[in-house]
């Protein structure tokens, strides 16, 4: 038996069987490789493969704009929910691409743990450290996964001392390998004394299974040849001396990682993965939110926006908010409260994401994530309740890193570029302010490839050529306090001074010293350079 994490006796048994988590990875790592394989044993798909399948097959929906079909990289998250075993999975999209790190962040506002897929090869990569650090920032729970132990890998202490000493975080194995690149031949299940075999033959088998008795069991000879059943005890005996031992509590806090080596490809050691995550999990969490915190086991429904995502459907021009619902048992129909508008909202139509198919949502519970289609009226960061005025915090919006004026190329068009820029402001793809002085649009984002992006989807979604072209400003800074030192300092700075999509007033500069001078001449006034996306 897995030395599982006690029981939560309050939680229902609906709730404490989901598992919210995202994979983290470098690009190339294997992330859609891992991903399919949990769809094919959580039998959401029937075959190999279909993750990949182009056009109307492809079903993750990771993938559905023609950018990213180009540039081979995931522009935006969606969530995928299946059953492994007595577990419901939900596993949401993180963004593929490094520019993209705020919209990462949101999304890892969402989940409960992170499964990071390193390369056995390459071992800790530049983008898994980056997500690795947004991980660290919300202490989530971090599983990881060495990949490709199939090809020549390294040297299983020195992958461990990597993770260790690279992002600062004990490391304990989940299993250990027996053998390298074609000598590979599985693991030892360092939890549960078996040996795991892997299946060269059949891709898509799971891995032989053989009980054991502890590594001096006489079987092990039957099945590994005897100088690497030697370095198998020799390693194992090393590494039960020299690293920590699994605590479940320490993997909770983020402090820990047990790790799993696999080959993706191969179904390798995936399922011993998600065993990991159905005992390790962990169950749905309690959100942080104001006045008071959600613990999950409450019987009330509650929600939030993390991820806004326009045209799913491109005949539609609707709009899905993914909510992460924060506790409760949902219902189809229910009538929820938009916190920010004080509004109630019949929630007819949600969809759950099944990995085959959008599904009508006849039911959720605490833990998974439903997409609500609406016209705009829900924004990322919102929060829906029974009632109660109670928001989610902790879903911030970054000052962009880069700043570009957007022009449409036919300047009688500029009404439809508001419209274009606003939808994509709402998604959280990117900052549009409009100057008070001036025509055009400034557009702020964190990475330089998200302008390409745009400009792409503005042609391909609304018919509309635009140019981008170097502004003027470079830094953002949102501008609050009290009335009346606010409209002083917005007569002073009128060339400075923009609104936001929300109608926020933003302080545009390209010095730093600007920005220092402001604090001096207008102490009651507060640059800051992020914003809450709450009201
Ligand atoms: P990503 O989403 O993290 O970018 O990685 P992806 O799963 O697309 O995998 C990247 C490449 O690594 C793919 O090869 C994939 O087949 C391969 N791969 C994944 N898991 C394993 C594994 O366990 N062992 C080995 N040897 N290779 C693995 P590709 O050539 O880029 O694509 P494809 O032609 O195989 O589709």
């Amino acid at each position: 038996m897995l030395d599982a994490l006690p029981n939560r006796p309050d939680l229902p048994a609906e709730i404490a069987r989901r598992r919210t988590f995202a994979i983290i990875s470098h690009p190339d790592a294997g992330k859609t490789t891992l991903t399919e394989k949990f769809l094919l044993f959580g039998g959401a798909i029937q075959m190999a493969g279909q993750v990949r399948a182009k056009g109307e097959a492809r079903r993750t929906r990771s993938d559905f704009m023609q950018m990213e079909k180009d540039r081979g990289i995931s522009v935006s998250a969606s969530a995928m929910s299946f059953d492994f075993r007595e577990f419901r999975f939900n596993l949401v999209d993180t963004p593929g691409h490094s520019d993209f790190s705020e919209d990462t962040y949101r999304t890892l506002t969402a989940v409960d743990a992170a499964v990071m897929v390193i390369d056995g090869a390459k071992g800790v990569e530049s983008q898994t450290q980056k997500l690795f650090e947004v991980c660290r920032l919300r202490d989530l729970p971090i599983l990881t996964f060495c990949n490709k132990m199939d090809r020549e890998s390294r040297d299983t202490f020195d992958i461990i001392d990597e993770i260790q000493e690279n992002l600062a975080i004990d490391v304990t194995p989940a299993s250990w390998p027996i053998g390298v690149g074609r000598d590979f031949l599985g693991c030892y299940d360092m939890l549960r004394d078996r040996l795991e075999l892997m299946d060269r033959a059949d891709r898509n088998r799971v891995a032989e299974s053989i009980e054991i008795d502890g590594l001096e069991d006489p079987k092990l000879a039957e099945h590994i040849p005897a100088h690497l059943l030697d370095q198998l005890r020799e390693e194992v005996e090393m590494a039960r001396e020299l690293l920590p031992k699994l605590d479940p509590q320490a993997v909770l806090e983020g402090h820990m990682t047990p790790i799993w080596f696999g080959s993706a490809i191969n179904s390798f050691g995936v399922k011993e993965l998600m065993d990991g995550i159905g005992t390790y999990g962990p169950e749905p969490q309690v959100q942080r939110a104001e006045p008071r915190q959600i613990s999950p086991d409450e019987k009330k429904v509650t929600g939030f926006v993390f991820k806004v995502q326009a045209n799913m459907d491109p005949k539609h021009r609707d709009r899905v908010a993914f909510v992460r619902l924060a506790s409760g048992h949902f219902h189809r129909g229910m009538k929820l409260t938009h916190v920010r508008s004080k509004k109630s909202m019949s929630i007819t139509n949600p969809v759950l994401f099944l990995a085959s198919d959008r599904e009508l949502a006849e039911e959720a519970w605490a833990g998974d994530i439903i997409g609500i289609p609406n016209h705009g009226q829900l924004r990322i960061g919102d929060t829906l309740t029974e009632g109660e005025a109670i928001r989610v915090s902790g879903i911030p919006s970054f000052a962009p890193e880069l700043l570009q004026s957007c022009r449409a190329g036919d300047p009688l068009k500029s009404k439809h570029l508001e419209k274009a820029l606003m939808q994509f402001a709402e998604e959280g793809a990117a900052k549009v302010f409009k100057p008070e002085i001036g025509s055009g649009f400034i557009v702020g984002v964190v990475g330089a490839l998200q302008f390409e992006v745009l400009a792409s989807r503005i042609e391909l979604e609304y018919g509309l050529p635009v140019r981008f072209e170097p502004s003027q400003f470079t830094s953002a800074r949102w501008a609050s306090g009290p009335k009346q030192a606010l409209d002083k300092f917005i007569d002073a700075n009128k060339q400075h001074i923009a609104h936001d999509n929300d109608g926020d007033i933003v302080y545009l500069t390209r010095l730093q010293w600007d920005i220092d001078r402001i604090g001096r001449d207008h102490p009651d006034v507060t640059l800051s350079a992020t914003k809450e996306m709450m009201v």
